[in-house]
């Protein structure tokens, strides 16, 4: 928890928590992140993508290698702990075993992710997409707020975008990733429950719409002849929160909204916004996105204003792996609680490594179910809870790895 707080100061803003990828921010949490992984003897390395590693060794070398962690970065003015969590939870498992001098089977690995919010560059998962393999190099040329590239904003961090393809996690000897995370809504707080463990992740849609109406003069055009950005981004906002409120399951957020030129005596001339749909079921998803573009174009048609649309990125729903899932719920009711499995709404690096392992999830109760946001907590307890569960966990798979015979 301390350390929870200590990485809270690492910062864009004073006032606030904002850590998006590649910032100097980040490169001061990876460091004293790096030096609590060395502490808890493992060797530390950094990747091309600004993802930090720690290994610690296991006592097999053909026993492979169990992935853990979370992520380092994080929303504007968030809270301390989505990501950070899992990362510090991760190290304190190790930190036990090796306090014990005790080596599992199989090793371990903690990836502390650059980049999961996706807050800079509007695309997510950029640190555990290259770890999986699937970084796109069209990426490199997106811009941030401030106008700098992503290839720029990587070599200014002291990483070379050209090679990336070196940050590939070759799949072949892992067991597979397993994340402890808040869990950033309320089921387990009504279930009364420390820690539940997740069964999918949902999918989600994003993308862009820009409105092109006409600026104008505030006080002299006649409002039947005006084309308003702003007013048909009004409409599409709404169709964005009717289209969710309709169906049952589905979330839909407009979450930035730019309005061009932006003074109070001037017509907007453009407006710009985002769109986030998410569902646990792909097909319910497609169908909202289909139904939300059909809206854009009527609004946009009705009120004479130029439409664009561009996709930010998507993926479907990913399920955690059944053998995961069951050795979690085995690790819980061991430390004495009843399991419960919930769907996970909110995005996480596993999205990204189920392309290469099987990925298992553990979320830990926070309050009011409160994230993304600065009064994010959880309890010292749950996060006691958490790092037994995970330590009964690699316990589990040890024995079962200690029951196969090698040749
Ligand atoms: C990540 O936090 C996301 O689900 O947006
Ligand atoms: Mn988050
Ligand atoms: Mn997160």
């Amino acid at each position: 928890m301390e350390r929870c707080d200590a990485l809270a100061a690492f910062t864009e803003e004073d006032g606030a928590l904002t850590r998006r990828f590649a910032t100097p921010a980040l490169g001061r949490a990876s460091d004293a992140v790096a030096e609590w992984m060395a502490a808890a003897g493992m060797t530390v390395r950094r990747d091309a993508a600004g993802n930090l590693i720690g290994r610690y060794e296991g006592g097999d070398d053909g026993a492979g290698t169990l992935m853990l962690g979370s992520h380092l970065d994080t929303v504007r003015d968030a809270g301390r702990y989505d990501g950070a969590l899992g990362v510090l939870v991760a190290i304190g498992a190790v930190e036990r075993l090796a306090a014990r001098d005790q080596r599992l089977p199989f090793a371990l690995e903690v990836y502390a992710f650059s980049d999961e919010e996706g807050t800079r560059f509007g695309t997510a998962y950029l640190g555990s997409a290259a770890v999986a393999g699937r970084f796109e190099e069209a990426w490199l040329s997106r811009r941030d707020g401030e106008g700098t590239s992503m290839a720029d904003a990587l070599r200014e961090y002291g990483c070379d975008p050209d090679a990336l393809s070196g940050a590939r996690r070759d799949g072949a000897d892992l067991l597979g990733y397993v994340e402890v995370h808040i869990e950033q809504g309320p089921v387990l707080e009504e279930a009364d429950r420390p820690v539940g463990v997740v069964e999918a992740i949902a999918g989600q849609t994003r993308f862009d719409v820009e409105l092109r109406g006409r600026a104008g003069h505030a006080g002299t055009v006649p409002m039947e002849s005006r084309h308003d950005a702003l007013s048909a981004a009004a409409e599409l906002v709404l169709a964005v929160e009717e289209a969710a409120r309709s169906r049952p399951g589905l979330v839909a957020t407009v979450g930035e909204l730019t309005v061009r030129p932006g003074a109070a005596n001037v017509i907007p001339g453009t407006a710009r916004l985002s769109v986030d749909v998410r569902h646990g079921d792909d097909d319910a998803r497609a169908d909202a996105v289909a139904w939300l573009r059909g809206a854009a174009d009527r609004i946009a048609a009705r009120r004479g204003v130029e439409l664009v649309t561009e996709p930010r990125f998507e993926h479907g729903a990913v399920p955690c792996a059944p053998e995961l899932i069951e050795a979690l719920e085995r690790a819980v009711s061991s430390s004495g609680i009843e399991p419960l499995r919930l769907v996970s709404g909110a995005g996480h690096d596993a999205v990204q490594l189920a392309s290469l392992a099987s990925v298992g999830m553990l979320f830990v109760r926070c309050a009011g179910g409160v994230s993304h946001d600065p009064a994010e907590s959880v309890a010292q307890e749950d996060v006691a809870v958490a790092l037994e569960v995970l330590g009964e966990l690699l316990e589990s798979l040890a024995d079962r790895d200690r029951e196969v015979v090698r040749p």
